[in-house]
């Protein structure tokens, strides 16, 4: 064996210790540099078969292809290793905990308005709506309000510099179905609606309302009694009893207030309820003539009720929820529990 032969043996040998011992690509990139890179250790090996004796040219030149071969063939073979050792290290890890994801739920206000419609729909009601900004017509004059009710006030009412406002009550609703449709009616108009209150644990500048308005021949204080007592028991459960109260409305003549029994106590007294066992919920009575007048309804002919809820109230109760302002805050420790 010639001198050119054992030093490119040992060359093969010397890079399968080096590729042997390579951590990562950029040791296995050394190793090709240092062997077969164009400055390597085998072009220069091969330079020196000129020297080699015509005799021993073959079996040298045999040699130099082996070695060549073993080399690319231990770096192809210790980069394919590498490869696998990453891909087993990024491997799905099965003993670690799942991910949760968290689903979002609907919030309490949006479900009880949701399940107000729901009840007054199959019971014949169809949804209107009405705009946030009011006119001062629908939302007072129209609702028979008088010039100087206190609602009126600057205090109680946001005014805009046109002389609109933010309706504070879904009522002008009402007259903006009357005054577009003649009789009969049958709707109810969820919605918000805004007064200048100090928030504090049961009021809120921004809250939402249903109402609902049923106009048609000979409709009585007993057609109301009945759809609200229904609606109660839908909304709340069939244990659930209704009272009405005497009470009054510019809009309305009659005009009752509505309460539900005290879910809480059942009627027995608690905090909730301020030791009374009832809970009130609505107001509510018969349309006045001076209402149908105004929008061109003849009060000898029609009659209606109309009733209008506050919707924070509901979810409140029955949620058990003590403070309405924790319904707007948006802490999802407190929505996530609805
Ligand atoms: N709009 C009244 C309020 O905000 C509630 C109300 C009472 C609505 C009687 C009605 C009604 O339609 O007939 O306090």
């Amino acid at each position: 064996m010639t001198d050119l032969e054992k030093q490119l043996l040992d060359a093969l040998e010397q890079a399968e210790q080096m590729l042997a011992d390579a951590a990562n690509n950029a040791d296995v990139e050394a190793c090709r540099i240092q062997f077969i890179g164009r400055k390597g250790v085998l072009p220069a090996l091969m330079k020196k078969m000129g020297d080699v004796a015509p005799e021993d040219r073959p079996a040298a030149g045999k040699t130099l292809n082996r070695v060549k071969q073993g080399i690319t063939q231990a770096l192809e073979s210790r980069e394919a290793e590498l490869r696998s050792v990453v891909a087993d290290d990024e491997a799905i890890d099965v003993t670690l905990p799942g991910r949760r994801r968290t689903i979002g739920s609907i919030h309490p206000v949006a479900r009880v308005m949701d399940d107000a419609v729901a009840i007054f729909r199959r019971m014949g009601f169809v949804v209107a709506d009405g705009p946030d900004l009011e006119t001062v017509h629908n939302n007072f004059d129209a609702l028979n309000t008088p010039a100087d009710h206190p609602s009126r006030d600057v205090q109680d009412t946001f005014y805009l510099e046109d002389g609109r406002l933010l309706r504070t009550q879904t009522s002008p609703v009402q007259i903006r179905v009357m005054e577009s449709q003649p009789p009969p009616v049958r709707i109810v108009c969820p919605g918000r609606c805004y007064r200048r209150d100090t928030p504090d644990a049961t009021h809120s500048m921004n809250f939402h309302q249903i109402e609902g308005l049923y106009v048609d021949r000979n409709v009585s204080l007993a057609d109301l009694k009945g759809v609200l007592s229904e609606f109660a028991r839908e909304l709340m459960g069939p244990d659930v009893k209704v009272r009405f109260r005497p009470h009054f409305f510019p809009f309305t003549e009659p005009s009752i207030e509505y309460d539900f029994s005290c879910i809480m106590c059942e009627g027995k007294g608690c905090s909730v309820c301020k030791n009374s066992g009832w809970l009130e919920i609505s107001g509510a009575g018969m349309v006045d003539p001076n209402v149908f007048r105004n929008v061109g309804y003849d009060p000898e002919v029609w009659t209606g009720y109309a009733f209008g809820m506050g919707i924070e109230r509901i979810a409140m109760i029955r949620h058990a929820i003590n403070d309405i302002r924790l319904l707007y805050e948006n802490d999802v420790r407190f929505l996530a529990q609805f």
